[in-house]
């Protein structure tokens, strides 16, 4: 089985779960930026998918967007058929870790057996086709979560073993297991990446940074788990589609690569830097908004620190990081301050945060 780096050219790509957070940044991206590309969103629209998400190039010439589910394997195969799909970013999945731990069966269903449905459908329909699998891919967008938790010391590499703690992180991991062997058992290919926690625009607020910067503003109290001293290693959503695009391109069939933005920060002093920027741009006397933090029971089985080290990506593929962190976390204060409406519309469905669950509509 061929593992040399190579040059992929997708026609027609198919992105699922294109609605939701890094989806629709890798949606974005590959309808501007490549207009000989047809690009199919499928995404099922869960709480967590919003089309609003891609108002900026619903009307595009080279955008469907096609609402199924990737469980719905006669739905997947017909999606795969019509639009003669060669590229599949896999993307679609439940993917909140607290959410995973108070219903944990709809996110073995979605990320174990939707993967393998999807899988399965694209390989009855390429194995078929006149010229097999050249020219096809199958990329698996996972996390770094699948490691484990690590010590005060060293970084996930693409050796480490897998050791995943939560119901998410253990789904992701099936579902990455399962992506390889259909590469080993099958020859289909596919290529994998393991990124670190993102942030910037169109995440879901129930994710730490889009969560506390709407509850400063709206001077809610800041649930932070613990003693806030976890360590998450944060990278922009932007250049995490811009890394799933140099791996699509040149990564080995079968590979694995590793995203990170060597950018490790314990969340009580992420969130304290939050404050001082929110003070600022609100025009509140500085130290207001820490007075927000409260300190909360911990999460269930809570990983301690993830760091993942990216020199695979950046030295075979020449990938790296495009902006500060600094830069980065203004952008996305300014970007959810100015988006209220946004915040409203994607919260305003039969939906209950996770957030109100737990510490009630405050
Ligand atoms: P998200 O929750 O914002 O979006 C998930 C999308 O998948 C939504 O649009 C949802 O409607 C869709 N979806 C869910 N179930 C579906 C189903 N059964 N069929 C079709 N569509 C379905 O998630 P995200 O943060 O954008 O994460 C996207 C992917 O990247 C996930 O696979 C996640 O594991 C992975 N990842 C996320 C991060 C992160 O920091 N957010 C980091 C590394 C990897
Ligand atoms: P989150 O954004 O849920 O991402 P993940 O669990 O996938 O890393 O959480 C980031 C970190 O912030 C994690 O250590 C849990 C913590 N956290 C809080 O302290 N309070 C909160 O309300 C949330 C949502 C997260």
């Amino acid at each position: 089985m061929d593992k040399q780096p190579r040059q992929h050219k997708p026609k027609n790509l198919l992105v699922t779960g294109g609605a939701g957070f890094i989806g629709s940044h890798v949606v974005q991206r590959w309808v501007t930026g490549h207009p000989e590309v047809n690009v199919v969103n499928l995404d099922a629209l869960t709480y967590a998918g919003n089309l609003t998400n891609l108002t900026a190039v619903e009307h595009a010439d080279n955008y469907t967007f096609v609402k199924a589910d990737i469980r719905d394997g006669a739905a997947v195969s017909k999606i795969l058929r019509e639009h003669k799909i060669d590229t599949v970013i896999h993307l679609a999945a439940e993917s909140h870790v607290d959410r995973s731990i108070d219903g944990p069966m709809e996110f073995l269903d979605t990320n174990i057996m939707g993967t393998a449905t999807l899988l399965h459908a694209c390989r009855e329909y390429w194995k078929d086709t006149a010229e097999g699998y050249a020219g096809k891919l199958f990329y698996h967008v996972s996390t770094d979560e699948v490691y484990g938790s690590l010590g005060a010391e060293g970084l996930f590499t693409e050796q480490t073993s897998y050791d995943p703690r939560s119901p998410y992180s253990a789904s992701k991991a099936a579902s990455d297991h399962i992506v390889r062997a259909w590469f080993h058992t099958y020859g289909f290919p596919v290529v994998l990446s393991n990124c670190s926690n993102n942030y910037g625009a169109y995440q879901f607020p129930e994710k730490l940074l889009p969560l506390f910067i709407h509850n400063i503003a709206s001077e809610k109290p800041l649930p932070v788990y613990g003693e806030g001293i976890n360590v998450r290693d944060w990278l922009w959503v932007e250049d995490h589609a811009a890394a799933i695009e140099v791996i699509l391109r040149g990564g080995g069939l079968g590979e694995t690569y590793n995203i990170g933005g060597e950018n490790e920060w314990r969340n009580i002093d992420l969130i304290r830097t939050l404050c001082r920027i929110m003070d600022g741009r609100l025009g509140r006397a500085p130290g207001t908004s820490e007075k927000l933090i409260s300190f909360v029971e911990d999460r269930a089985g809570h990983d301690m620190r993830y760091a993942i080290d990216a020199a695979k990506l950046r030295d075979d593929l020449g990938w790296r990081p495009s902006i500060t962190f600094e830069e980065g976390l203004e952008k996305t204060v300014d970007w959810y301050l100015a988006n209220s409406d946004w915040l409203k519309e994607v919260t305003s469905g039969d939906y209950r945060s996770y957030y109100a669950r737990q510490y009630g509509d405050r």
